[in-house]
């Protein structure tokens, strides 16, 4: 099943570098890959709004075959909403995958699964792919509700999608516990829960459906453990935070195929 999901490695760079360094990295990020890389996987950036103008023209006039991601969305075409991004914009800006209802939105800005369902929409009616968030934290963790959690962010943020339209969603599982704490969940741990994940849409939406959704891994991978993490046969990628940052870190990732057993 999962041979046909090419593998999607995301680098997530939250709220780092100015446009300056983005350039930088997404040069450095170029020199370091090759053919080969961009064959077997498909790597998508997903620098600060103010950085996304100029990471879009380095790709486009070097050609680059990386893919540009934004990190949120508002989920109306337009109007009076101060401060804020709308799906329109992004996608003239050949943008090709939105982060929604990252953990830190949920946290931080208070994003309720109702709002999370409405960006994802937005972002499909816009020719966009959204990159949909789900994860419990430690207490549901330990105390046996980490499925029912998910379970429970997927049913409200994938309310009222139609069955076609999850060949283009990524749900990132992204435990809370495991995010910039260098714990990182196991890989059978991993694989359980993007099972669970692919289980609850092949109920929701189908088994197409099912088989269709690709489902990424978050939470501290690095180098180290990105191997086993994608060696699981329901976790179609990974969505790296501070690893991506660091070019040679998140080379190694990409090229996680050379350091399989
Ligand atoms: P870290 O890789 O820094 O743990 O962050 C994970 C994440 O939140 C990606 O969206």
């Amino acid at each position: 099943m999962s041979h046909d999901r090419k593998p999607l490695i995301s680098g997530n760079w939250k709220m780092n570098c100015n446009h300056f360094e983005a350039i930088q990295i997404v040069q450095r990020l170029a020199y370091a890959l090759d053919k080969d890389d961009h064959e077997a996987v498909e790597v998508s950036l997903h620098p600060p709004f103010t950085s996304l103008r100029s990471v879009q023209t380095v790709i486009q006039s070097d050609r680059l075959p990386l893919v540009l991601g934004a990190q949120n969305v508002h989920p109306d075409p337009e109007g009076a909403f101060t401060g804020e991004i709308s799906a329109g914009m992004l996608a003239k800006l050949d943008v090709t995958y939105v982060i929604v209802g990252h953990s830190e939105r949920r946290v931080h800005s208070g994003e309720t699964d109702g709002d999370v369902n409405r960006k994802t929409k937005a972002v499909l009616a816009a020719g966009m792919l959204p990159i949909v968030c789900v994860g419990e934290d430690l207490d549901e963790r330990s105390s046996g509700r980490a499925e029912s959690r998910v379970a429970e962010q997927l049913a409200g943020s994938l309310d009222g999608l139609k069955a076609e339209a999850l060949a283009d969603v990524v749900v990132a599982y992204e435990p809370l516990w495991a995010i910039g704490t260098g714990e990182t969940a196991t890989p059978d741990d991993a694989q359980k829960m993007a099972a669970f994940v692919r289980a609850q849409i092949g109920e929701r939406f189908g088994g197409a459906a099912a088989a269709a959704v690709r489902i990424q891994y978050g939470g501290s991978v690095k180098p180290g453990n990105a191997p086993d993490l994608l060696a699981q046969p329901d976790v179609d990628g990974v969505l790296v935070g501070g690893a991506s940052l660091q070019v040679e870190d998140f080379a190694r990732i990409v090229k996680y195929r050379l350091y399989q057993a």
